[in-house]
């Protein structure tokens, strides 16, 4: 590559020029005052820093699920939840979405530029050349059941990379696993798909572009041609850059905290795509369909789900709806919504679903409980609808969200390794079990 290693760590020393700002914050405890200083980001957001706290006053942080937490300081991906904004190194989501690619969204998350020409072309030629599986690793994919979730099969087979592809104090090699991670993400996602259906597996092309390679991966057979079409192509890159970084939630943190151990790439990204998996994350998209489909097969009566959503007894959330940042709107629920819309017309295709999810919609938004709570559509309410258009089995959908989530899992790794603040994740807590007692004999016990 034409560039100096990712992994060599020559970025400027993170938050550096803001320190310069710093006030500070004083905390009252038990009488006693203790000053904390305060890191200002480079949008404005105020920290305040207690990396002392415990060992000057005895007390820590108590913050459940960490909404008041910044674990780290981070210059890959902005988001103002209260305006809806999202950024990626500077650029907002929506340029992103309409003039960029994912390869290009790819570099500029890795490497934290737009690539020239020159570097776009080396990073499409590395990303089609490093696609293929090592024969060997489609042994695994035979031990699966048909009935994997491919979500499983996709942790497992990211972690079994390493076996392959070992850890090394090389930055070169580091470089070149990174490579090999994006480009072999697509071909192990349509090979998970395959072997569900019980079709042969279809091999990357190098000429395809990376959303084309994937589409005839998981559609083409070896009976027919396959010609991808360009909508369907170019409707998956715009998702997969909708998808593609959203700096520190529960999939990234945990990358980060897996990573700072030490742990390698492979196994810190693939306990990401454990995370991503669950219902309320990644898994959230697939699980919108599903309730979609309930409400419909149950008369379409939306008013019936709304009320259930809200009563404090059931355990039912409307799912695709609400988020821990944005209190406004999911700037890429907007894009996805428009973009639905159109490929949908453009496809002839008439959704049902799509119905079933706008009276839901504008339910919700004009109900006081959602108003209240700020509960605005997320990322995943329509993203589903989209996949579903372009024939994505619904258990594919989170595998399609961590396909997009890559390079931003790849980014926020890096950066943590690079950053010579970075410490092994180890919180603390509250205990709040039984205080010493002696141990009873089992004849003793009642
Ligand atoms: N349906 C009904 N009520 C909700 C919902 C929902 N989808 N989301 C939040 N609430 C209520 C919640 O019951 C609570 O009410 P109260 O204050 O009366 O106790 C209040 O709103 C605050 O919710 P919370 O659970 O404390 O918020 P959180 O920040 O911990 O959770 C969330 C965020 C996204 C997990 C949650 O909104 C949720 O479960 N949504 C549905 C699942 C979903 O769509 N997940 C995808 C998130 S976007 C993609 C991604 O990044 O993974």
């Amino acid at each position: 590559m034409s560039r100096g290693n990712i992994t060599s760590g020559t970025h400027e020393p993170l938050g550096k020029r803001y320190r310069e700002r710093m006030e500070k914050a004083v905390l009252s405890l038990d009488n006693e005052d203790f000053d904390l200083p305060v890191t200002v980001g480079s949008e404005g957001e105020t920290g305040i820093d207690i990396r002392k706290l415990r060992a000057v006053s005895g007390a820590v942080t108590f913050d459940p699920g960490y909404g008041n937490t910044g674990s780290c300081e981070s210059a890959i991906t902005f988001i103002d939840g209260e305006k809806g904004i999202l950024r990626y190194r500077g650029y907002s989501i929506e340029e992103l979405a309409s003039y960029s690619s994912f390869v290009e969204v790819c570099f500029l998350l890795i490497h934290g530029k737009l690539p020239t020409e020159v570097e776009l072309d080396v990073m499409k030629h590395n990303l089609t050349h490093h696609s293929l599986l090592h024969e060997d690793m489609k042994k695994f994919f035979e031990g699966y059941p048909p009935s994997a979730h491919p979500m499983s099969v996709l942790s497992a087979m990211v972690s079994s990379l390493a076996a392959y592809y070992p850890d090394s104090e090389d930055p070169a090699d580091l470089d070149l696993n990174i490579i090999r991670l994006i480009a072999k993400l697509k071909t192990v996602a349509a090979f998970s798909y395959k072997k569900s259906i019980g079709h042969p597996y279809v091999y990357p092309r190098n000429e395809l572009t990376y959303a084309e390679d994937f589409l005839q991966m998981m559609f083409a057979v070896p009976a027919e041609e396959y010609r991808v079409p360009t909508l369907l192509a170019e409707t998956l890159d715009v998702l997969l850059i909708l998808h593609a970084d959203h700096e520190q939630n529960c999939s990234t943190s945990t990358v980060r905290m897996v990573g700072s151990s030490g742990a390698d790439l492979f196994a810190s990204i693939s306990a990401g795509i454990g995370a991503l998996s669950g219902p309320l994350h990644g898994k959230a998209n697939q699980e919108v369909i599903q309730m979609l489909e309930r409400i419909q097969a149950d008369g379409g009566n939306h008013r019936k789900y709304i009320e259930k959503a809200k009563d404090k007894d059931d355990t039912f959330r409307l799912m695709g709806f609400g988020h821990r940042v944005y209190k406004n709107f999911d700037p890429r629920a907007r894009v996805i919504k428009k973009t639905a819309d159109r490929v949908l017309n453009e496809l002839g295709i008439k959704d049902p679903l799509l119905e079933v999810a706008k009276h839901l919609e504008s339910a919700a938004l004009e109900d006081e409980y959602f108003i209240e709570r700020k509960l605005y559509p997320n990322v995943d309410f329509y993203s589903g609808i989209l996949y579903r258009a372009m024939g994505i089995p619904t258990d594919m959908f989170t595998v399609m969200f961590a396909m997009g989530r890559m390079p931003g899992w790849i980014a926020q790794w890096v950066e943590m390794r690079n950053d010579p603040t970075n410490r092994i994740h180890r919180p603390r807590q509250l205990y709040t079990g039984p205080t010493e007692r002696s141990y009873t004999p089992i004849a003793e016990r009642s």
